[in-house]
């Protein structure tokens, strides 16, 4: 088994955005501008936007937080991120997910102008990116494709089997694993909560992608032997072991799996860091203006 590691790809990467970030600064004299909007104190959220401002600034972004309390109303959320839009110094907005049950997830989303939707949730991006049309591409789906691309995982002709279809990781991922591309060319099984039987798909897979939020959902009985194995699972658990008071878990039973997989990547240090590497990367092409000219 080889590890898949998000640490030492996410540093060499951010090595390369710094660069390019500076370039842009010496260039236009700005910085490349992500603005996160954070609703409530999820913690959760919390910590994900935390650390991307904390990145944004590792590599010679600038970043601005708009935080709101969990009663904010759609309308002037939506207002927001109408005067964001139109801020001709900001190249990047999103809106941390998941928001008030009193806020349509949709509204907002179609609402960021698609120009500036680094997280690439907008139909526009969604569209465009399936199409294999210039686009922003999801953050997590991206970041998985560079770690794919970096150890040279060969996915022409496998089969992808995809556990969950939410819209920020498994739809998206889905998409992309099947698109005429590299990384792509699969054929793609989406499961999810109404897959009667998820272990007859896991079992056939040779890519094994599991965003279901679920700790240890995947066994080693569930898999076959050579699967190349990438665990989205960001499960936090409170613990009194670590520094941050919390654990964090993947979706797949790590200690079995990696018993029987060629490549896997591990939780913490896997795709986590990876999707700060794709929202990155789509602030600094939305600042060179390189998907949408
Ligand atoms: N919540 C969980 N993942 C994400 C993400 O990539 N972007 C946003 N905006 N919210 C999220």
């Amino acid at each position: 088994m080889e590890l898949l590691d998000g640490k030492y790809v996410s540093e060499k990467v951010k090595v390369e955005i710094a660069a390019e970030a500076a370039k842009i600064l010496a260039r236009t004299g700005r910085k490349p501008h992500l603005v996160a909007v954070l609703v409530g104190h999820d913690g959760g959220s919390e910590t994900y936007v935390a650390s991307k401002m904390k990145n944004c600034e590792a590599v010679g972004f600038k970043s601005s937080l708009v935080r709101y309390e969990g009663d904010v109303s759609e309308e002037e959320l939506l207002n927001k991120v109408a005067e964001l839009n139109a801020d001709a110094d900001i190249d990047g907005i999103i809106v941390q997910l998941p928001l008030p049950k009193h806020i349509d997830p949709e509204k907002v989303t179609e609402k960021i102008d698609h120009r500036k939707d680094v997280d690439g949730f907008h139909p526009i991006n969604l569209g465009r990116m399936q199409r294999n049309l210039p686009s922003f591409i999801p953050a997590t789906p991206y970041g998985i494709t560079l770690m794919l691309k970096e150890y040279n995982i060969e996915t022409s002709g496998k089969h992808c089997v995809v556990v969950g279809r939410s819209n920020i990781v498994g739809s998206p991922m889905s998409i992309l694993m099947a698109r005429n591309t590299y990384p792509g060319n699969c054929t793609v099984t989406v499961c999810h909560s109404r897959t009667p039987d998820i272990k007859k798909f896991t079992l056939d897979a040779d890519i094994l992608i599991v965003a279901i939020g679920k700790k240890n959902f995947i066994t080693a009985d569930m898999v076959k032997e050579g699967v190349v194995v990438i665990d989205v699972g960001m499960n936090r658990e409170t613990s009194t072991l670590t520094k941050s008071g919390f654990k964090l878990f993947g979706d797949v039973d790590f200690e079995g799996v990696s018993q029987k997989a060629s490549w896997i990547t591990p939780v913490p240090g896997g795709v986590g860091l990876m999707t700060i590497i794709g929202l990155l990367k789509n602030t600094l092409a939305s600042a060179n203006k390189q998907v949408y000219p």
